[in-house]
């Protein structure tokens, strides 16, 4: 939205939210302070904010003065009832098309952000139809339209995916609303990189554009695997059948396994509209994608306490990066999650370093409770874990370091200095391939990096 409205000032935004309190961070004037950490946002928001973009709680009124609503709350893997464990839990969705349906006058078109199995238009329809129905002695003009928008971007790279999208997408069957939310785009992006479908294309798109991105993260993770057995080099691998157009070079970087809020939501939503539909045979292929993700998560954990020697309890490792991935702040899904609880339950001390994560947010994550639900015969874990405030900080006295995400700040570390201050035999695990690994050896450390054999 924030994008929208730098590029369209013509338009007024007004960005609704129940929770006040990140409201307020969207309004403080410390841009520091704002809820999410991504490059270039604080910029645009403070050359819009006050002027066509605005923050605010007051949903009725803002619902009842629009001529477009975008629905992008979250859509959660539901916990309990039917599908738990799968299937998307709609009940933000729900919320939100009822109270639309309650506050909206005059032509309302409805435009689907969040991703969202398909055929969740549908649902929203019928609330909204009901609605049309209920209104139409009170309001003769009532009519709602929805299309589905789905979203593209990629979290720390958000503000250059939006400005330059390799396409929009929009789903939806009501032309005038369709060339409505096309004007938008259109005052930065070509007309050529505009997608019309209808709205189940669009739903199953966006499902589809994610299963196939983690996908190619889960066959070059397994390959790694199976490059450390054979001697071959993964970079090697990745960069050789990159350069073949049909395959393509991006999105072929080993590493601890995909993390973020996105992939493993979509894949287990696409195995449930599978099964849903009688496709075990498409759902179990899917499954796969996620299972090979977990094991290369636990197949790190397991490597570093076996390179230490088989016990690490009573150590100190240091864990450089906490959050999915880099320039963003955002764990969740993180592997580096999984990573951890299982190296404190192991029985060491972390010391964990992140430049933009912190302490609070690992302490959700990696919290006692966290911890002994992790593992329910465990009551008392033996180790711990610390928030260092510097990469030296979490290095001084410890056995290894582990790197679990590729922030820049990591790939050039003073490594004649933490080699000084590593126990000897000191390790360096390297899950993101950042480092130079023959200097770091040169540093006496012994080095392992993921899909390196030797
Ligand atoms: C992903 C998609 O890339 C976006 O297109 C989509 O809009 C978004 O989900 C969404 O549905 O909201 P995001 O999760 O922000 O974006 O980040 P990605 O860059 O896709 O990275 C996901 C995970 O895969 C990260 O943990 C990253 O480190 C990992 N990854 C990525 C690799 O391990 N190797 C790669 O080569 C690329």
């Amino acid at each position: 939205m924030a994008v929208i409205a730098d590029k369209c000032p013509n338009l007024q935004i007004n960005v609704v939210d129940l929770n006040q309190k990140r409201v307020a961070l969207w309004n403080d004037p410390d841009l520091s302070k704002l809820p999410i950490y991504e490059p270039g946002l604080d910029e645009i928001v403070e050359r819009c904010r006050g002027k066509n973009l605005h923050f605010s709680t007051d949903i009725e009124k803002n619902i009842s003065i629009a001529d477009m609503i975008f629905i992008s709350v979250n859509t959660p893997t539901k916990t309990r009832g039917i599908g738990a464990g799968k299937a998307s839990d709609l009940k933000w969705i729900d919320a939100c098309a009822r109270q639309i349906s309650k506050f909206a006058k005059g032509k309302t078109i409805v435009v689907e952000k969040s991703t969202l199995p398909v055929k969740t238009a549908q649902t929203v329809k019928r609330i909204l139809d009901e609605a049309d129905g209920n209104n139409s002695k009170n309001d003769t003009q009532l009519k709602f339209s929805v299309l589905s928008n789905p979203e593209f971007l990629s979290e720390g790279n958000a503000i250059n995916d939006l400005l330059n999208p390799d396409r929009i997408l929009i789903g939806g069957d009501d032309e005038d609303s369709i060339s409505a939310l096309q004007d938008i785009y259109l005052n930065w992006i070509s007309k050529n990189k505009i997608i019309k479908t209808n709205l189940w294309s669009s739903e199953l798109s966006k499902l589809v554009a994610n299963a196939f991105l983690a996908q190619r993260i889960s066959s070059i993770n397994s390959i790694s695997s199976l490059c450390e057995a054979t001697g071959a080099d993964i970079k090697d691998v990745s960069c050789a059948i990159g350069t073949d157009k049909r395959i393509g070079k991006f999105f072929l970087n080993s590493g601890p396994g995909f993390g973020g809020s996105c992939f493993k939501k979509d894949i287990l939503n696409l195995t449930y509209i599978c099964d849903y539909y009688g496709l075990h045979e498409v759902s179990s292929y899917w499954q796969k994608v996620i299972d090979i993700n977990n094991w290369q998560n636990k197949r790190i954990s397991e490597l570093v306490v076996e390179k230490l020697f088989g016990t690490i309890t009573g150590k100190k490792i240091a864990i450089l990066g906490f959050a999915f991935k880099s320039n963003t702040n955002d764990i969740r899904e993180s592997p580096a999650i999984n990573i951890c609880k299982e190296l404190i339950l192991e029985g060491c001390t972390l010391s964990i370093y992140d430049p933009k994560v912190s302490f609070e947010q690992i302490e959700e994550v990696l919290g006692p409770s966290n911890l002994n639900s992790a593992n329910s015969e465990i009551s008392l874990y033996e180790g711990n874990w610390e928030n260092a405030k510097t990469v030296f900080d979490a290095a001084n006295g410890s056995d290894a370091i582990v790197i679990v995400t590729e922030w820049d700040e990591f790939k050039n570390l003073e490594w004649q200095k933490l080699a000084k201050l590593l126990r000897k035999p000191s390790w360096v695990f390297d899950t993101r391939s950042v480092i130079d690994v023959e200097f770091v050896k040169s540093q006496g450390i012994n080095v392992w990096r993921v899909g390196l054999g030797s």
